[in-house]
């Protein structure tokens, strides 16, 4: 079975429709370690078809869409959404219009809607003015059909990723970390746990020190962190995100851009290369550590998206050796390079 939908139909309650479908879910949960009585798994949602999380509520959120007959779908995006919409409309045949903030949305994402055929709008503003603005426009134009984490199916095919993460484990872990922006993702892993039946972890949701609206209490006029997916100062699922943290016994905290990116350079070191949002969350869980915070059992984090969607910010710690040589250099290079290494 290819998909979230076909996989988990029967958890959706979903109308009798013909899902579009690009094969997303199933991603990867590896083991990462063991920090004291505490198992380190790390979820790559990088490896979905577009390089985000995104496609597990994309599908459902378009599938229902075409189903019922909207035109075009909507949605304002830090770029991740964006380029999921782009995808999964351009699959389903519809037309995608996304509304961006000018300037902050990393380049990779803005080239994925692109090539996807999608309609670009750079708004002069950030993520929470280009939320307003979509949700107004939808709600004015039955042809539009809004797709941000604020659609219903949105967070019901985001669940998915709970129930993959109950069936590799066999139960729910004892905590989970994830970054949290517009607040969505937490609020429906959630929700998934809480369906699934097999129990609830402690819901750590970690946001940018310059962008935590959720850790801080209050909305944020100009949010700003280098982790760009998740510059939001107005989380629109904030009551439910608090409801998940706070029922499960977990917390939201903040972490600097020094954090992040130290983070994405130890997962990077790791084999694992996550974009700065989704380091966000490692991060969290090095602090988790430090405060004798992290339950025992299994921990696991979610990392939301790939690294190659922003292939700027790691520039600032990249440090690889290169060498330029000609042929008969080579072997002596090689060589060097492997007596250094003993
Ligand atoms: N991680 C990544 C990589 C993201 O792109 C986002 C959100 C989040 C985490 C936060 O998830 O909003 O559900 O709390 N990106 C949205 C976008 C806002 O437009 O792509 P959330």
């Amino acid at each position: 079975m290819t998909g979230i939908i076909a996989r988990y139909h029967s958890w959706l309650d979903l109308p009798d429709l013909e899902p579009v479908t690009l094969g997303e879910g199933m991603t990867p949960l590896i083991g990462w370690g063991h920090w004291g009585q505490s198992d380190i798994f790390l979820k790559l949602e990088g490896s979905n078809p577009t390089g985000s999380f995104k496609d597990r509520g994309m599908t459902v959120a378009v599938s229902v869409a075409r189903h019922q007959g909207a035109e075009a779908v909507i949605c304002a995006s830090t770029g991740n959404t964006a380029a999921s919409a782009a995808a999964y409309a351009a699959r389903a045949g519809m037309l995608a219009l996304v509304v961006m903030p000018d300037g902050q949305v990393a380049e990779q994402k803005i080239l994925q809607s692109r090539v996807h055929g999608a309609i670009l709008v750079s708004l002069d503003g950030n993520f929470d003015h280009a939320l307003a603005e979509v949700r107004r426009a939808a709600a004015q134009n039955s042809k539009l059909a809004l797709v941000n984490s604020v659609n219903p199916w949105r967070l019901r095919g985001q669940e998915t990723g709970a129930y993959e993460v109950v069936d590799a484990l066999g139960h729910a872990p004892a905590a989970l970390v994830l970054p949290v922006g517009n607040a969505g993702n937490i609020s429906a892993y959630f929700h998934g746990f809480r369906r699934y039946q097999h129990g609830v972890p402690q819901m750590f949701g970690i946001q940018a020190a310059g962008a935590s609206a959720m850790v801080q209490g209050r909305d944020i006029d100009e949010p700003h962190t280098i982790a760009t997916a998740i510059r939001i100062g107005k989380p629109a699922s904030r009551h439910l995100a608090e409801e998940a943290v706070t029922q499960s016994r977990g917390a939201f905290l903040g972490v600097s851009d020094e954090e992040i990116l130290l983070a994405q350079k130890e997962l990077a070191h790791g084999g694992v290369f996550a974009e700065p949002a989704s380091a966000t969350a490692y991060a969290g869980l090095k602090r988790l550590r430090e405060q004798n915070r992290l339950p025992a059992g299994p921990v696991v984090v979610v990392l939301t998206g790939n690294g190659l969607k922003d292939a700027t910010t790691p520039l600032s710690w990249a440090t690889s050796r290169q060498y330029r040589v000609c042929a008969e250099e080579i072997d002596g290079l090689f060589a060097k390079v492997l007596d250094e290494a003993e």
